[in-house]
């Protein structure tokens, strides 16, 4: 019998493995797209809002905003190309000059250039134009020492057992570490909640469409203006944070902490790493 089974191997065994190596092959593929577009799911499940989070609208005949709202004439001035080409060029060299800063001042900031700051921050756009953000500012110091006491307990935490070996060795060369100092050095420090959805008068709930992307965008906004206004900020998401210092500033639960950024001048012998930034070759394609 095996004498019969081992000529026939020899002579094919090549095409056997081509079989086998094409099913496995086959198999691991159609698993993969299956779980791709499972992801993809998952994703747009996040944005469309569910038939059960359409009934929690007020009236499902009844669009958000006006419906009888007015479409006026957009006011715009064609700058010339010279012109266009000076303000990206300046705008870039802002943009450039941006650093994440970890020492800060204690020195004074008006607030009104804080709250002209999160004014700007308010301009983004949003999905269906829900603007589904909040930004609490804190200056008052006994509140900060609580915001850093909650924030510090949780990255002693994060960085000894949630994070993971890897994380914490990508982030030795920032030297980053448990200890956040700048919550209570720096005058500001600004909470950006994104709303997951709205409240109406009457109690029931709107629907923020992509609230997670215009909060973001609104981000965005807010340190370019603090940027350019000629202050600084430490972009922070902190890890398992979000529910005590959301308790803790008295923010209801359709909020969620996006980012926490102390806003200030940096400290006089303040240094950053000497990072390098992707040229544009490296972000940019082209398709002309
Ligand atoms: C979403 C996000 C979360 C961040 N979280 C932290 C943080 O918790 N602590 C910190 O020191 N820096 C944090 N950073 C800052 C980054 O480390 C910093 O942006 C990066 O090293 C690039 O440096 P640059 O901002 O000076 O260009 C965060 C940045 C982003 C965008």
């Amino acid at each position: 019998m095996i004498s019969e089974i081992l000529p026939f191997w020899s002579k094919y065994w090549h095409y056997i493995l081509i079989t086998v190596a094409t099913y496995v092959y086959v198999m691991w593929k159609s698993g993969k797209m299956k779980s791709d577009l499972q992801d993809y799911d998952n994703e747009m499940e996040r944005e469309i809002p569910s038939e059960e989070a359409e009934k929690c609208a007020s009236n499902e005949e009844e669009p958000a905003l006006p419906k009888d709202l007015q479409h006026i004439p957009y006011k715009y001035q064609r700058p010339s190309e010279a012109e266009m080409r000076k303000k990206a060029n300046e705008f870039f060299e802002i943009a450039n000059a941006r650093r994440t800063l970890r020492f800060f001042s204690s020195d004074p900031v008006p607030k009104d250039v804080i709250r002209e700051i999160i004014r700007a921050a308010g301009t983004a756009p949003s999905g269906a134009h829900t603007e589904p953000w909040i930004f609490v500012v804190i200056s008052d110091p006994a509140t900060k020492t609580q915001i850093r006491e909650i924030v510090e307990n949780e990255e002693e935490i994060n960085y000894r057992k949630r994070m993971g070996k890897k994380w914490t060795i990508d982030l030795q060369p920032l030297k980053t570490n448990s200890m956040k100092p700048y919550l209570t050095t720096a005058p500001y420090l600004i909470l950006v909640f994104k709303q997951t959805y709205g409240i109406l008068p009457n109690g029931t709930r709107k629907i923020h469409y992509y609230n997670e992307m215009s909060v973001s965008i609104a981000c965005g906004i807010l340190i370019s203006a603090i940027q350019y206004a000629g202050l600084v900020t430490l972009t922070s998401t902190p890890l398992n944070c979000g529910p005590a210092l959301r308790l803790l500033l008295g923010r209801p639960n359709n909020e969620k902490l996006a980012l926490l950024l102390p806003v200030g001048y940096p400290a006089e012998d303040a240094t950053v790493p000497a990072l390098e930034r992707k040229p544009l070759s490296d972000i940019l394609v082209e398709i002309d």
